[in-house]
């Protein structure tokens, strides 16, 4: 086919294709017993019925003549954590002597590790300019781990990021500005027998940045953790912010919007907020958030997340602090002001006892005091 067209310099041509990101697999193969490897940015779906998929190997290229003799291939998708092995197969440097692999049920390699495997029978090769279009059909495949993906773009590795986290120099930044107010937290985690922590945030999540246990000593197991800014989680920031308030209640559930708004209302009116325990929170919602920060953010990880804490919605209806008995507190907050709007919040845990809604207030009063003298003492 002679298809005219306008004289590109390659150059640009690289450099515009370049600020699209592609995703990075390995396409393998078994020729004559011997593996086989290539690196691929073009891999795509191609069809659902009959299910193919597809990439564009160079004309030129040596690995793709010995895969294109093989019946079979696979598609081996890579996390951000694989660069070393993309490096070795790009670099022809023995990836299948340095890493682990199996045959997958055709018999081309299927590397540890990777987050999916795509294994095809060749389908059709076809012309396209300097390339070929090879197509597969999937004979199986399977979603291997959740991690996020390797990304290719613009000449460089890098990894997929929705979650604004706060970076570590904001981090030691909002652990330099309270300083100043360690020996108060320290006095205050003693003198109510409870953990004491101040919680900074960004648009979408929340750190730790000062932690103290009931005994006035540092609290390493809380310090750093980073708890996404989810509905019920958060109340304080959401409840003083428009824009971030539309969003959180955008993604609770429908059925609990009405009680997430009249607990918002709440802290509003008192300018502080309580949570109470529950077997929920305690055996699913904190290992959740556990290992939501142990492991690499990935969207499906973030879904299920949400999901998990969503459910612990129905355990933050508002509390009648007076009623008589008692409540099982798993935090009580307070905001740190300046210049109007909020600058992170204190919050006390790790009660020893139930407590009763007076004492409750009595606490609340204690940390709101303490909140407004540190704004002075931090000039905020
Ligand atoms: C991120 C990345 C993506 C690549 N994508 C492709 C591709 O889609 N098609 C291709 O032919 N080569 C691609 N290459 C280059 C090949 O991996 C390799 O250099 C090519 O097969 C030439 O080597 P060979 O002659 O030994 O086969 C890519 C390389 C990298 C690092």
């Amino acid at each position: 086919m002679d298809i005219s067209h306008p004289s590109l310099d390659p150059q640009v041509f690289r450099q515009v294709m370049g600020t699209y990101p592609t995703g990075v697999v390995l396409v393998t193969a078994m020729n004559n017993n011997e593996p086989i490897a290539m690196v691929v940015g073009t891999f795509n779906s191609v069809s659902i019925d009959p299910p193919l998929i597809g990439f564009l190997p160079m004309r030129s290229s040596k690995r793709f003549a010995l895969i294109d003799d093989a019946e079979h291939f696979a598609v081996n998708i890579l996390g951000s954590d694989q660069i070393e092995l993309c490096n070795a197969v790009s670099r022809n440097d023995d990836p299948f002597g340095r890493f682990s692999w199996t045959p997958d049920e055709n018999g081309a390699p299927v590397f540890d590790g990777v987050i999916g495997s795509i294994s095809c029978a060749k389908y059709q090769t076809v012309d396209a300019g300097d390339h070929f279009f090879c197509m597969g059909a999937v004979t199986a495949l399977s979603s291997r781990r959740t991690a996020p993906p390797l990304v290719f773009f613009q000449g460089e590795f890098g990894s997929y990021g929705r979650l604004r986290q706060m970076s570590e120099a904001e981090v030691i930044s909002a652990v330099q500005t309270i300083q100043p107010l360690q020996p108060g937290l320290r006095e205050l985690s003693t003198r109510l027998n409870s953990e004491v922590s101040i919680i900074s945030r960004t648009d979408q999540e929340m750190v730790t940045v000062t932690a103290i246990a009931s005994n006035g000593k540092d609290n390493p197991s809380l310090l750093g953790q980073r708890l996404p800014l989810i509905a019920p989680l958060g109340e304080l920031f959401v409840a003083a912010d428009k824009e971030l308030k539309t969003r959180w209640l955008q993604n609770a559930k429908p059925e609990v919007r009405e009680m997430l708004e009249q607990r918002l209302a709440q802290v509003a009116e008192t300018g502080w907020s309580v949570s109470m325990t529950s077997e929920y929170r305690t055996e699913e919602v904190s290992p959740a958030l556990q290992n939501f920060q142990l492991n690499p953010y990935t969207p499906q990880r973030y879904r299920e997340l949400s999901e998990i804490i969503g459910r612990a919605q129905d355990y933050y209806t508002p509390a009648d602090l007076n009623s008589a008995g008692t409540h099982s507190v798993a935090g009580i907050t307070v905001p740190i002001m300046g210049n109007g709007v909020i600058h992170c919040v204190l919050r006390t845990s790790g009660f020893a006892s139930d407590l009763t809604g007076q004492q409750i207030q009595d606490i609340a009063a204690q940390m709101l005091e303490f909140a407004q003298s540190s704004s002075f003492l931090l000039n905020l």
